[in-house]
This record gives structure tokens, C-alpha cells and sequence, in this order.
């Protein structure tokens, strides 16, 4: 039962804002601009409205949602506050003081109210504040906060900007609202605090040293375990539509170079390759990319949805030399590739 049309709206026209509100207040579904990428929208308190979101993308039911809001205030009513211990309240003050609004997602336990289609049965509540002047208007005109996961069809890539989200929902959603491209580009770090400790479940623009600065104590990474922490991170995911996605090393590029593969490299990476080894053949394709970890993030996603435009070939990515700095990129890389993450099963 998809709707056939998805109305395009505009973040620089007032009265669309007036409309996305509207539809969100009737359980409906909009796409909206955040700084990460696109996420999908509903009423975050309705079952109705998030199992829309469940269908629209085609998304595992066992797959949590991200409630998002506008303040901290806000925010911290979804969580079940009696359970924090005055650390725990601590390190959420901090960590949204100093990162909100922005690209962190915060994981505690929740409140009653927080149906339970939202987090996927679990007892804890996984809450984000964006940082795009547009969606955080609709949410400081709303009364509940919104679920918002990437607006793609499951396993696809996230969208970074209203022409990634139509390719994957057109007719599925009501309405995608374009603010152009996300600035970050890759989805938020996600972090649990507990009263032992804050563990990253998923890596993000804001990374380990800068989340331990924050807190002034060690951050870890969760441990893999039979039960994922962060079930979405064991899914298939961000797969671009090509015949093959390698993730090759800087050896197994060579074997690829003569080849007629789509090659997403770095600058830098695919200058020393054409050095040593010579131009790529004519009908090859090459999307190179920034050095700045900063940047590569934000041209990411719009490289794997360029390669699809050649949905014959394969396509191979130069991982990043440096793995430390290229840390969620390379994450999210190997995800694309289907390869297993290093972090999480
Ligand atoms: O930047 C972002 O976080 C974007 C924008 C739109 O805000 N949203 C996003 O949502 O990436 P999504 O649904 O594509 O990814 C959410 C991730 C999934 O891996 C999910 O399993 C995990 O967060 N997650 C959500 N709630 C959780 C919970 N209660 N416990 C553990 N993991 C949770
Ligand atoms: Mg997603």
C-alpha cells in the first residue's frame, strides 16, 4: 500500500516546514535533512507511525530505532532517569553539553512511555539531537520527538541528500524534505553510558579521544558478543546496486588496476597507484576522494550511489592507509563490502 507520489519540499520555504510538521503530526512519514545523513521520520510515541517507518523501509523488526528531539530537556525525559546513578547523570550532561546538538547518539535505559516498536522490544532508548536549523525547527514545533533512521531501503546506502532518499523510497514515504547536502555524511557515533563505563557501539565522526577528553576517563569499544549490543550494526548494509563492492588492500588494488572496475580511492592513494602502475584503462571509472577523513565521510555515500550508475561492474575501494583516523569510514567501507566489521558481529 504505497502511496504514489512523495512530495518534494523545500527547508528554505517556511510553509513546507508548516507542511513536513503536519504530516508528521498526522502519523505520517517525511524524510529530513540532519547533519549525519537523511533519517526517516514518524511520531517516535505512536506504534502506528513507527511500524509505518518498519515498512517503508523494509527494515528487520529486531532492528532499534533513534528517538531524536530538539533539547536536552527533552531529551532526557525519554530515558528512565531513576535509573541513573549520579554518574551516569553526570556523563549524560557532559556528553550533551558538549556534543548536542551534533552527531552522538546517547543509549540508557528508557522511559515507560517509549513504546516498545521503537527500540525494538529492548529496555534501552538509543536519543539524538540534530544539528540542522530546518528538522530541529519541525521538532521544537512538535510534542513528541521522532524516530529517524537513515531514510534508504534496508541495506542500502544512507542518503546524503533528497535525490539518495527518492532513488530508494520514491512512493514509499509522503514527503522528503531537501536542505542539500548532510555536512557530515556519515551516521552518528553511538555511544551507551552505564554506571561502569561508556562503550562507542558504533564509530563516528566524533572519536574515542574526543569522547574521552569530554568525559575524562576511558571510553571503550564493545566487546563482540553472541548478542549484538547494537543490533543494527550485525545487518547487511550501505551496499551499493554493482555486481561486486571489494574492500581491497593496498596490495589487492594492483591485481584490480587493469581492470574496467569502478575504483573509489583517496587522492593521494590513486596518485601513488597511477605512478606506480601506470593510467587505468579507457573505460574505466574513477571516484577519488578526499585525504581529510572529514571529507571522505561526507563524499562517501554519494560515491557508492555514483557507482551505481555502472550497475554491471564491480566495484573495488583502496582502503584508507590510515586506520586510525579513517576509523568509522572504514567501518562503514567494509559493511558496504559485506565484509565483517572489526568491531562488531
Ligand atoms: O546519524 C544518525 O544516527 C542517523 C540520523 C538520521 O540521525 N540515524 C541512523 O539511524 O543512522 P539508523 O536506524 O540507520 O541506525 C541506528 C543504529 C542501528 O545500528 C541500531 O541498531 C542502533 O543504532 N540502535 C538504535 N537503538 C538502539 C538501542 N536501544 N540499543 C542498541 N542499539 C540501538
Ligand atoms: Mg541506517
Amino acid at each position: 500500500m504505497h502511496q504514489s507520489k512523495t512530495i518534494q519540499l523545500l527547508a528554505t520555504r517556511k510553509q513546507d516546514l508548516i507542511v513536513a510538521k503536519d504530516i508528521l503530526a498526522r502519523e505520517g512519514l517525511v524524510a529530513l535533512p540532519t547533519e549525519t545523513v537523511y533519517g526517516l521520520a514518524a511520531n517516535g510515541l505512536s506504534p502506528k507511525a513507527i511500524l509505518k517507518v518498519f515498512a517503508a523501509k523494509d527494515r528487520p523488526a529486531n532492528n532499534p530505532l533513534i528517538l531524536h528531539t530538539d533539547t536536552a530537556e527533552k531529551a532526557l525525559q525519554l530515558f528512565d532517569v531513576s535509573q541513573f546513578s549520579p554518574i551516569v547523570l553526570s556523563r549524560f550532561d557532559r556528553l550533551a553539553q558538549k556534543f548536542w546538538p551534533g552527531p552522538l547518539t546517547i543509549i540508557a535505559p528508557k522511559n515507560g512511555h517509549i513504546p516498545l516498536e521503537a527500540t525494538a522490544g529492548l529496555s534501552h532508548v538509543a536519543v539524538r539531537i540534530p544539528n540542522n536549523d530546518a528538522t530541529n525547527k519541525i521538532l521544537s514545533m512538535l510534542d513528541f520527538p521522532l524516530v529517524m533512521p537513515s531514510a534508504n531501503l534496508s541495506t542500502r546506502p544512507s542518503p546524503t541528500c533528497a535525490m539518495h532518499v527518492l532513488k530508494t523510497l520514491d512512493g514509499r514515504i509522503d514527503a522528503v524534505l531537501d536542505d542539500g547536502p548532510s555536512l557530515v555524511g556519515i551516521e552518528s557515533t553511538v555511544v551507551r553510558i552505564d554506571k561502569d563505563f561508556v562503550e562507542i557501539l558504533r564509530p563516528g565522526m566524533i572519536d574515542q579521544e574526543q569522547l574521552e577528553a569530554c568525559l575524562d576517563e576511558s571510553v571503550k569499544f564493545s566487546q563482540k558478543t553472541s548478542t549484538p549490543q547494537c543490533p543494527g550494526q550485525s545487518f547487511l548494509h550501505y551496499s551499493p546496486k554493482v555486481s561486486k563492492v571489494a574492500l581491497c588492500s593496498h596490495q589487492s588494488i594492483d591485481k584490480r588496476w587493469p581492470t574496467d572496475d569502478v575504483i573509489i580511492a583517496t587522492k593521494n592513494d590513486f596518485s601513488q597507484k597511477e605512478t606506480a602502475l601506470g593510467m587505468r584503462p579507457k573505460d574505466s571509472i574513477n571516484i577519488i576522494l578526499s585525504d581529510e577523513p572529514a571529507l571522505y565521510a561526507k563524499g562517501l555515500y554519494d560515491a557508492l550511489y555514483l557507482a551505481e550508475n555502472s550497475p554491471e561492474k564491480q566495484l573495488s575501494i583502496l582502503e584508507p592507509k590510515d586506520s586510525h583516523r579513517f576509523l568509522a569510514v572504514i567501518d562503514r567501507i567494509a559493511r558496504a563490502s559485506s565484509l565483517k566489521s572489526n568491531f562488531f558481529s
